[in-house]
């Protein structure tokens, strides 16, 4: 992980490797104005050449400008001023980290929270540039031969340009770790990502901060509470279930907020066996247990006064002698019976058990984060993750941490005109919904085993990784999550 801090250095005496600025199509302002000045006029011929365009997304590296002390000058295009927003704003800053990732520096200074940005302050502006590079330089090294070999230089990055952080740079640094811890371990093969792996990577966490507790449950345990739907998904799989529950103590006798997290670390379908295509990519199936165990982390590492559960049901769902099957029904914790249709909708069976014991927390709020259908990456894309709520102001609460974190989310119907869609003849409810309204029918399900508790579902199926054969997790929904977390230490 990079290590931040901040800097009141003025841009042509600051010495370090590389400053970095940005720069609006025109005229230049704050430091790339003082730049050209000292330079007399370097930036101003460079444009009049064409060779800097100052477009959004695009970078220059310029090396010995005259009257800079730097040696290197990182020139980060910005666009139209009037055009420049939060986004814009996170997109410069993943550029300029992307550009720093590449070159032979350990540090850099950079400029970039001087920018005004509409709605936002400077800590704001510390924060989302801290988070912005720490994304662009991570890499993944955990299974590779090269591993060190592969590392970035850069290690430090200098904050300057805005004078009130705050405590915006220890905000960045814990979010910096439990994005990193998501996405590594989100990142890692199922192989080695195992049910018990989350319980150690839990058992880490635990270890490393004083005020948490952790408790992991067993195959029996879970038996004897009565979580026959968690245990069916497991019962196919050689790696045992673990149901992980990380306890943290930051304020006293207040009820606490749940955090519930999808730990599903190979999802094959079962029975229903996904075809060739459609399964190497879940691995990725227990990046909503990441996603709520990096908000955890992030949450612990700024001793924020709350209370805070987090559970995470970790299994694994393969094709076996000893496998659940289609019409299969299942007591769950709840008591209410479940007809499996479909041994592939794995994720509303382990959750419904889960949620239902978060509830013997009385928490005051639990959301659960989940990568749990096609249909809501069908729905949103891979820009937001769908959210879904029975409580207006909670869905509001986490619409707005959303925004803020620029980790979005887009909130989607729960209406009771959908419930009939999980009818069934031979259980209280089925497991799926049919053809329609897919996501929607998942979250009603969930639904079911959150009556009386504020709850909302974060569907995370298309955020939490990018596709592709260099894709990665993303890490979210952890910057959603800690900037709801928070919101709600500071309303207190
Ligand atoms: N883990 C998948 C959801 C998923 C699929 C996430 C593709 C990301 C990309 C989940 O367990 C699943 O298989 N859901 C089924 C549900 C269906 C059987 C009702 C789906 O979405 O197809
Ligand atoms: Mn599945
Ligand atoms: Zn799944």
């Amino acid at each position: 992980m990079l290590e931040f801090s901040s800097s009141s250095l003025a841009v042509e005496t600051a010495d370090t490797p590389c400053v970095v600025v940005g720069v609006f199509d025109q005229p230049f302002s704050g430091a790339a104005a003082t730049i050209d000045r000292a330079s007399q006029g370097a930036l101003t011929r460079l444009r009049d050449a064409c060779d800097l365009t100052c477009k959004g997304g695009s970078s220059l590296l310029l090396h010995g400008v005259s009257g800079v002390r730097a040696p290197r000058v990182l020139l980060i295009g910005l666009g139209a001023k009037a055009d420049f927003d939060a986004l814009a704003y996170q997109r410069a800053c993943y550029e300029a980290g992307k550009a720093l990732k590449h070159l032979p520096i350990d540090s850099a200074t950079v400029f970039l929270p001087e920018l005004e940005v509409r709605g936002h302050d400077a800590a704001w502006r510390v924060r989302t540039a801290a988070l912005a590079i720490d994304h662009a330089t991570f890499r993944y090294t955990a299974t590779l031969k090269s591993g060190n070999g592969n590392r970035a230089h850069l290690k430090h990055v200098e904050f300057a340009g805005a004078t009130d952080f705050g405590d915006a740079l220890k905000q960045a640094r814990a979010t910096a770790k439990g994005v990193e811890f998501a996405r590594e371990l989100g990142c890692l093969p199922p192989n080695l990502c195992t049910p018990a792996h989350l319980a150690d990577s839990a058992r880490q966490i635990a270890d490393g901060h004083p005020g948490v507790g952790l408790e992991v449950l067993e195959r029996e345990q879970m038996r004897e509470l009565g979580m026959g739907s968690l245990l069916a998904v497991a019962q196919g799989a050689a790696n045992p279930p673990k149901l992980i529950v990380l306890q943290y103590h930051g304020a006293g006798q207040a009820r606490p907020y749940a955090l519930i997290g999808k730990g599903v670390t190979f999802d094959t379908g079962g029975m229903n066996l996904k075809p060739t295509g459609s399964m190497e990519e879940m691995k990725y199936d227990m990046c909503g247990a990441a996603g709520v165990m990096g908000a955890f982390l992030a949450a612990v590492e700024m001793k924020l006064p709350i209370n805070l559960v987090c559970l995470v049901p970790a299994v694994e769902n393969m094709p076996d002698g000893a496998s659940y099957r289609p019409s299969d029904v299942l007591t769950t914790l709840s008591g209410l019976t479940v007809e499996v249709l479909n041994t592939d909708a794995e994720g509303r069976l382990i959750l419904c058990d889960a949620l239902a014991y978060a509830k013997r927390f009385d928490p005051q709020a639990m959301v659960d984060a989940a990568t749990l259908t096609g249909a809501c990456v069908v729905a949103l894309g891979k820009h937001a993750s769908g959210l879904f709520s029975t409580d207006d102001a909670l869905a509001n609460e986490l619409l707005d941490a959303g925004t803020q974190s620029l980790d979005r989310a887009w909130r989607m119907p729960l209406w009771d005109d959908y419930r009939n869609q999980l009818e069934s003849a031979f259980a209280d409810i089925a497991n799926i919904g049919g053809k329609s309204a897919g996501a929607i029918t998942a979250a009603c399900f969930l639904s079911r085993f959150t009556e009386g508790t504020r709850w909302a579902h974060l569907d995370v199926a298309g955020t939490a990784w990018d596709e592709g054969r260099k894709g990665y997790a993303t890490g979210r929904p952890v910057p959603l999550l800690t900037q709801w977390l928070m919101d709600r230490s500071a309303s207190v």
